[in-house]
């Protein structure tokens, strides 16, 4: 299968907590490249917008308040079946129901506060990567190699 990508956010919860690292590098253990990064805090148009599809929803007004409540990282990884591959790091949203060994069973305390975020499709992986990043602003590994070390 061809590389695919997928869009991946670092909630406020686990920023504050100080697991970003854990979970980027569980991310790259499975496989998958950060090949785009930021940390951004999002306003409240913003999260309304990127979440529009749960609009109505009785979680809708919390999941907006939580994820304008701190900054978040969000980053754009690159792999082999990069949306599934994530998913399964990330593990299931449902608070309990994270699978041993997942970001979530790992960090997440809540189904609001479940540490990350990961596109659930390859429509929505197009959608929500242009919602962060320009192309310019992203950086496959295809596109540049290491020069040679001359003292190597
Ligand atoms: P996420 O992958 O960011 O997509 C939508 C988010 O809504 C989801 O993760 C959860 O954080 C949140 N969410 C989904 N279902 C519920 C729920 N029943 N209660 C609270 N938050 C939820």
């Amino acid at each position: 299968m061809a590389k695919e990508r997928t869009l991946s956010i670092i909630k406020p919860d686990a920023i504050l907590k100080n697991v970003v690292g854990d979970i980027q590098s569980r991310i790259e253990s499975a496989g998958l490249s950060i090949i785009a990064v930021k940390m951004t805090r999002l306003s409240k148009k913003q999260a309304g917008l990127f979440y529009e599809m749960h609009k109505g929803k009785d979680f809708y007004e919390y999941l907006i308040k939580f994820m304008t409540s701190g900054p978040v990282i969000v980053q754009v990884l690159e792999g082999e079946n990069a949306i599934r591959n994530y998913r399964k790091v990330m593990g299931a949203t449902m608070f309990g129901t994270a699978e041993k060994g997942t970001i979530r069973e790992k960090h997440a305390t809540s189904n609001a506060h479940n540490a990350v975020h990961g596109s659930d499709s390859p429509e929505n992986a197009i959608r929500e990567i242009g919602f962060f990043f320009p192309e310019r602003q992203i950086y496959p590994k295809e596109n540049y190699k290491l020069s040679h070390d001359p003292n190597a």
